[in-house]
């Protein structure tokens, strides 16, 4: 996508609460820059624009996509715009990093991903932990017999109460509520650890302000394997996970993003109560970042997300039947 000329010109469509640490992020990555920023209003855009030391701000999404200086956008809109904002960046020719849940549903993202493909550009999700570095040693453990046989995968992702006024978490028809927000890394983890899909899955939510506020879920594998969530807005925040082996666990506290102020850490426990912990470095947003608008392929991410929105469309149908043990779908096509 770039060269050691050329940079590649991000144009941001929102001006949410998570830009101004993404938009961070992109000027501080090697042949990236931020070129313009747009809003509903151009009073609005302008005011970020400043803020974030972006040349242009633009008033309408659509005449973002229409600018001779952006080669990619960056969507950082509530969730139930992903994919109609994706598509049209895809349709113009634009590299797209589309913040979390790629979509609303396993539909919708195909559909990203179809026109993505069609139109010959490169999507991401913007799911930083699966860029860490941490997570390659992630994929390497578990998958070196360095735990053992697979038993079981546990992941918490919590935020007591974070909602500020007109927070679009609260809004059902925005794609609020914790299934899709939080529910997004704990699938994740779920898909990443076990390398792919469960085969089925039940789950429960509690309903608070008319959106899912509470969410636990359990996944049933091939090979015996199980796998647990719990996610929620009632709870202080956790973002951990375990990969219990029949020799040893893999533990992390922090990996959909590092604590502030400490070192990136997990650690493996052996049987016998030995801990072996680890410390890692890197910035999991600009090796991101740097993916999409570099030559790799993207094939291997991609998949993840399409897989986790197979993965939380049956859990919506689980809720949907009371918590029914329903299949997941296993063929994206
Ligand atoms: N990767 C991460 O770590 C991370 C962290 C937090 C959030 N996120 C994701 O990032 C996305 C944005 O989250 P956020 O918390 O930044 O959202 P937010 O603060 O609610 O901002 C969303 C932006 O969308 C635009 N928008 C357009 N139509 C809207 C509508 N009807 N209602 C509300 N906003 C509307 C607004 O920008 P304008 O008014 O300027 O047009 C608004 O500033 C979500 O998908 C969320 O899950 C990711």
């Amino acid at each position: 996508m770039s060269n050691q000329q050329l940079n590649t010109r991000f144009g941001v469509i929102g001006t949410g609460r998570i830009t101004r640490r993404l938009v961070a992020d992109l000027q501080s990555t090697e042949n990236v820059e931020v070129t313009a920023i747009a809003s509903r209003t151009l009073e609005r855009a302008r005011w970020y624009a400043d803020q974030y030391g972006i040349a242009s701000a633009v008033e309408g999404y659509e005449a973002l996509l229409q600018r001779e200086d952006v080669d990619a956008v960056y969507i950082s809109l509530p969730p139930s715009m992903h994919s109609e904002w994706a598509i049209a960046a895809a349709e113009q020719g634009l590299h797209v990093l589309c913040e979390k849940p790629l979509a609303l549903s396993a539909d919708q993202a195909i559909a990203i991903d179809t026109v993505c493909q069609e139109r010959d550009v490169r999507w991401l999700d913007a799911t930083g932990w699966l860029h860490h570095p941490r997570t390659d040693s992630f994929r390497d453990w578990i998958s070196d017999g360095r735990l053992g046989d697979i038993g079981h995968v546990s992941a918490a992702v919590s935020f007591y109460q974070p909602f500020q006024s007109d927070d679009h978490r609260l809004d059902a028809s925005l794609g609020g509520g914790c299934v899709l927000d939080l529910g997004w890394y704990a699938c994740g983890l779920v898909r990443f650890a076990c390398n792919g899909l469960p085969l089925e899955v039940s789950a429960d939510v509690v309903i608070r302000e008319g959106v899912p506020q509470r969410l636990t879920a359990m996944f049933w594998m091939a090979g015996g394997v199980t796998a647990t969530i719990s996610c929620g807005y009632d709870t202080a925040t956790r973002k951990w996970f375990e990969v219990a082996g029949s020799t040893a666990s893999l533990i992390c506290d922090d990996f959909t993003r590092p604590w502030a102020e400490r070192p990136t850490r997990c650690w493996i426990h052996e049987a016998s109560g030995q801990v072996e912990g680890h410390t890692f470095q890197g910035s999991q947003e600009r090796v991101m970042i740097a993916r999409l608008v570099g030559e790799q392929s993207l094939a291997k991410w991609q998949k993840i997300a399409l897989d986790t929105h197979l993965i939380l469309d049956a859990i919506n149908a689980s809720i949907a039947s009371n918590g029914s043990r329903v299949p997941v779908r296993q063929v994206i096509q």
